[in-house]
């Protein structure tokens, strides 16, 4: 009998929230690398705050020490920066829907992204004749359509499972994966990604099959990659959101090109720049 071979499996996985212990704090990190946060506040979370039990839900299973510190870090990061992509303007959303019920058309356009981009969307899904082309919502349900809602009940503890697990499956059957990062996103930032993976080699015996360096795309660097055993590759894209494809959508095909055909990013540019 012949066995099935299946060779076209591959995982890929961006900005996720994989392990609480890691990626919390480097949310923090995040703020005080970039500016956000003073080094009073990041030293009074370093200090008061015990990552390794902390869990998803409110008070985090934190002292009120650590709670008061965190909340004074978002507290001055404000509502003013949008922080799945640090660097982009915010929209306005009662000026943008105002703008849509009048014209149907709105953009903001910030380092070249349309910031407004998931009201837009709103409007646009929650039009009646959008949603019979499309032939959905034909049940005519009591509620808006929106990209993230509570209608499945999501379990208040699945924020705390850790995922690594899961993943060195993946890779124990020798399915490649690759976990990449948008560089610009301070809710699951590269730094706890980075190192979980880093780890996750660690403990599947993995050794650094490409080292860590920038990749290309048109002659520019589209990020930094790292690649362990031939089978885990952690990717970072330079000036991405949380939503990679969302401010670097060019990248991102290119991205997702490699992983797709099974092939590392390239290390080069031609030509160079000397
Ligand atoms: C909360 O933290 C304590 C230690 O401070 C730990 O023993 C306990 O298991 C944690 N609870 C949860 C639900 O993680
Ligand atoms: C479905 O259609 C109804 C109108 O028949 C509308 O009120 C409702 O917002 C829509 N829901 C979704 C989820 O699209
Ligand atoms: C979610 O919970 C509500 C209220 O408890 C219930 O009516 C609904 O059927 C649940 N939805 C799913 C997908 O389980
Ligand atoms: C680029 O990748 C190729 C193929 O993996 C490798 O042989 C080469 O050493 C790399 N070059 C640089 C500059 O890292």
């Amino acid at each position: 009998m012949q066995l099935m071979t299946c060779t076209n499996f591959v995982g890929m996985i961006g900005n996720p929230l994989l392990k609480l212990d890691r990626d919390v704090p480097a949310t923090y990190e995040y703020f005080w690398s970039h500016g956000m946060i003073s080094d009073e506040i990041f030293l009074a979370i370093s200090h008061s705050c015990d990552f390794e039990d902390y869990t998803f839900n409110s008070p985090h299973n934190e002292s009120k020490s650590c709670n008061d510190a965190i909340a004074e870090a978002n507290n001055i990061v404000g509502e003013y920066i949008n922080n799945y992509d640090v660097i982009l303007d915010v929209c306005y959303p009662s000026i943008v829907m105002q703008e849509l019920r009048l014209r149907k058309y709105a953009t903001k356009i910030s380092v070249g992204v349309d910031v407004c981009m998931t009201y837009e969307t709103f409007f646009y899904f929650n039009l009646p004749e959008v949603q019979q082309a499309l032939h959905a919502n034909r049940t005519h349900l009591k509620y808006h359509w929106s990209m993230c809602s509570d209608i499945l009940n999501y379990s208040n503890t699945d924020g705390n499972i850790n995922i690594l697990p899961t993943l060195q499956r993946i890779v124990e059957h020798k399915i490649p994966l690759w976990v990449f990062s948008g560089d610009q996103d301070s809710v699951v930032p590269l730094l706890g990604s980075r190192t979980l993976v880093r780890e996750l080699a660690h403990t599947m015996g993995l050794h650094v099959t490409v080292p860590y360096s920038t990749w290309f795309r048109k002659g520019q660097v589209g990020g930094w990659v790292t690649e362990y055993g031939n089978f885990l590759t952690f990717a970072t894209v330079r000036g991405a959101s949380h939503m990679v494809p969302f401010a670097q959508p060019d990248r991102a095909l290119r991205l997702f090109q490699s992983i797709v055909l099974g092939q590392r990013l390239p290390n080069t540019t031609n030509p160079p720049i000397g």
